[in-house]
């Protein structure tokens, strides 16, 4: 085992991961940890640029997470370097353009507001389990057009995969993942035989994605569509938790949220700024390479830690600080580089909507209990029990 330059802790709260990444961007800033396998965790804005756009130097398709989660296959478009990526990237990108964002924008609106009435009626209750968790399966199910029944299966799989995942039950989330490859594998077998219209639907246009006059291969399809199914819902579920605790701790923020909603989506940035749900994307070296002062040897893995970046002071003034006079933030919220997130925009839009919901239907919210807080590779809350003042 080697010297380790930090020890994982065992149990966090909400601001001790933020106290520890501070110190290693000030003394160790590519620091060595032997858990979850052993891996570099890189902390500063400019060296998580750095390894996510050399993908010559720093792969993904061995590892893609720490704690390294077991995978059956690799899953374009994430799992492969350039240009294998390049199709399935392309065939995601089409369905969030600008346009058909907009498209959205109604439709989400309507969404949250099913999913956070209630919530608001009942006076509060967690924010996560009965809010939260559900939301962004829905947008999801939505998104791929699925049958009622499909939803269904999906929200209940997703749900209980995600909190698998963020609990560390490695035998639940295997048996859900495999759920979820049969929910995309029944999806794309009906697409084939009932095509629908590849402009509208998602897996339709997988299907008729042709390169060099070839089909992409089946299992690269299924493999992409289980990628999307889970990628983006389960950020905004620990985020969305993040952003209530803030506004409880902060009601003076809240407050000015309320009076000024046209300030959300520069709430949001900042927001997404000082809670950034993912710490734990990975890469692996292909050959021996000096970063932040350290020799990584061939075959190590890197953790571009993502909460660490966007609070690095180089690039942030008072980087622990909610500031809405920020001019173009450069955040890595959502990753750099050839993976940076292609949902970013719909992600966007979920949020502001749910921000702008929270700050226009509530006017306090209060933390009546003890939070639960996710581990590598996200960060953020899993139950946040809140008390809400309409
Ligand atoms: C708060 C919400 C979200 C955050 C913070 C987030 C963050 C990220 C990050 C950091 C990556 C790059 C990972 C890497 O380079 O290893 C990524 C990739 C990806 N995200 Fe998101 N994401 C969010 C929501 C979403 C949503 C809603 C969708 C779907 C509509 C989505 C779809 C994807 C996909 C498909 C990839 C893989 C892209 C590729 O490999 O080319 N994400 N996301």
């Amino acid at each position: 085992m080697r010297p380790a330059d930090f020890i994982v802790p065992d149990t966090e709260d909400f601001d001790t991961p933020h106290a520890l990444f501070a110190e290693l961007r000030g003394h160790c800033p590519v620091a060595w940890a032997n858990e979850m396998g052993g891996f570099w965790a890189v902390t500063k804005h400019a060296d998580i640029c750095r390894v996510l756009t050399d993908w010559q130097t720093f792969t993904t398709t061995v590892q893609n997470v720490v704690p390294p989660v077991a995978t059956t296959q690799r899953r374009p478009p994430l799992h492969l370097d350039p240009p294998g990526n390049i199709p399935y990237r392309n065939a995601i990108l089409r369905f969030l353009s600008p346009r058909r964002i907009e498209a959205w924008r109604p439709v989400i609106a309507a969404m949250v507001a099913d999913h956070f009435d209630p919530f608001v009626a009942a006076g509060g209750g967690d924010i996560c389990a009965d809010f939260s968790f559900t939301l962004p399966i829905a947008l999801l199910a939505a998104f791929f057009r699925l049958a009622p029944a499909e939803a269904e299966e999906i929200r209940r799989v997703g749900a209980e995969f995600n909190m698998a995942l963020q609990r560390q039950d490695f035998e639940t989330l295997r048996e859900r993942s495999d759920a979820l490859y049969q929910i995309a594998a029944r999806l794309i077998e009906d697409r084939k035989t009932t095509p629908q219209d590849p402009d509208l639907d998602p897996v339709s246009n997988l299907l008729a994605v042709r390169v060099d006059g070839a089909a992409l291969p089946d299992d690269k399809i299924l493999g992409a569509l289980r990628q999307f199914l889970l990628v983006g819902i389960i950020a905004p579920t620990t985020f969305i938790g993040s952003m209530a605790i803030h506004l409880a701790r902060h009601p003076e923020h809240h407050a000015d949220l309320t009076a000024n909603p046209d300030l959300v989506p520069v709430a949001l940035e900042e927001l997404l700024r000082l809670y950034t749900p993912y710490r734990g994307f990975a890469r692996t070296a292909r050959h021996e390479v000096e970063l932040g002062g350290k020799t990584i040897r061939a075959g190590d893995a890197l953790a571009v830690v993502f909460t660490s970046g966007n609070r690095d002071g180089d690039v942030f003034p008072d980087p622990d600080i909610y500031r809405l006079d920020r001019e173009d933030p450069d955040l890595v919220t959502f990753g750099r580089g050839p993976h940076m997130c292609p949902g970013a925009p719909l992600a966007r839009v979920l949020l502001a909507e749910v921000l702008r919901q929270i700050a226009t239907k509530t006017r306090r919210l209060a933390l009546t209990g003890p939070l639960e807080m996710t581990r590598w590779p996200e960060y953020g809350p899993l139950t946040v029990p809140l008390r809400v003042t309409r």
